[in-house]
């Protein structure tokens, strides 16, 4: 670290299908954040092609790089060290932001630091004004992850449970493809779903061990498969199939999230994730922290899904401290969530 003022990280992501770069100075203050999607490109084909991914990812991160840096009104030779993700995520589209950012220190002579992205979507919380008070709880609801985590500090979280099959994200985005709704399904799902009664079609809650923290989404992925191959009119009521699981979907999660609080006893309790993004799954944890007193953190709608905002956020508390790991040039990717 060669600065006297607030240190500046510059953070890079590419472990899906978003090249994205920021720069945050003192580990919370986002100067730019720039998140470039890669949607039209794999709509096409209904989900994330990796080949694709990583020649896009080539194509764009020196545009997505430079832009970061020139929002943050900054010169490159201000940038004190680089974060960029390590890990879990697609192999081949991890590599282009490592290698580029392993070359970038390199020829700036600054640290660097790989950091887990889901680490990074457990920090994207202290990117707003209200911050957590450690330890608190947190629901991870993305494409690729559904976990429950007590988090202990920036750099340390105990995962209590996770999915056994699909991403709470994932089974949003099957839903959509089942209804021949638009790509990344998600949001269309939860748009469709406001119109919808979500009382008209019960769908199933899958409890599993009521007190446990392990979640299935493939049973109710497969009741609305059922519902739409038994109603022939099924497209008639499509926006109530959409409120009906969604709502079954958000009953789950925000249960067991507020059973993880009273668990662990914390006061403060967080969702985080591309899935956080969604209104209802929102507001019915907000009610439930409401009447039970305990602070909700929610992201910034635009830092829910993947950005590098929250990658650099969590690689200053690694790089900012002076004994703290550093990256090596040696060091490599990994595909698989790592607890
Ligand atoms: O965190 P993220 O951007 O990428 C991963 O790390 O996986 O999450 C993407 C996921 C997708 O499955 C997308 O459909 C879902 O988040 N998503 C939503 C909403 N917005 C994005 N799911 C439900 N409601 C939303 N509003
Ligand atoms: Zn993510």
């Amino acid at each position: 670290m060669h600065s006297e003022s607030p240190l500046k990280i510059l953070g890079i992501e590419t472990s899906c299908d978003e090249t994205a770069a920021a720069v945050i100075e003192d580990g919370s203050t986002i100067l730019s954040s720039v998140v470039a999607s890669q949607v039209e490109v794999h709509k096409a084909y209904g989900g994330v092609v990796p080949e694709l991914a990583s020649r896009k990812h080539i194509e764009n991160i020196c545009i997505v790089v430079d832009q970061a840096i020139a929002e943050a009104g900054i010169s490159r030779q201000e940038i004190d060290g680089v974060a960029v993700t390590r890990g879990p995520g697609l192999v081949g589209a991890l590599l282009v932001g490592f290698s580029f950012a392993k070359a970038l220190s390199y020829g700036l002579g600054v640290p660097w630091i790989g950091v887990d992205h889901l680490e990074g979507h457990l920090n994207s919380v202290f990117l707003s004004q209200k911050k957590p008070s450690f330890p608190f709880v947190a629901l991870l609801v993305s494409g690729g992850h559904t976990a429950i985590y007590h988090v202990l500090s920036h750099t340390s979280a105990r995962c209590l449970g996770q999915t056994r099959d699909d991403a709470a994200g994932e089974a949003f985005d099957k839903v959509a493809k089942m209804l021949d709704l638009d790509y990344p399904g998600g949001v269309v799902i939860s748009r469709l779903a406001e119109q919808g009664n979500p009382e008209k079609i019960k769908f199933p809650r899958a409890w599993l061990d009521k007190d446990g923290f392990a979640f299935s989404f493939s049973g109710l992925k497969t009741a609305v498969k059922r519902y739409i191959e038994t109603h022939a009119d099924y497209r008639e009521h499509i926006a109530d199939i959409a409120a009906g699981f969604e709502t079954a979907a958000v009953d789950v999660l925000t249960h067991k999230l507020i059973h993880a609080a009273e668990t662990t006893g914390v006061r403060d309790i967080a969702i985080v994730g591309g899935v956080a993004a969604n209104k209802r799954l929102r507001a019915t944890v907000a009610e439930a922290a409401r009447s039970l007193n305990l602070n909700l953190h929610v992201p910034a709608i635009e830092l829910c899904g993947d950005n590098a905002a929250m990658i650099a956020a969590t690689g200053y508390h690694y790089l900012a401290d002076p004994d703290g790991p550093r990256g090596k040039l040696s060091d490599d990717v990994y595909s698989r969530m790592l607890r």
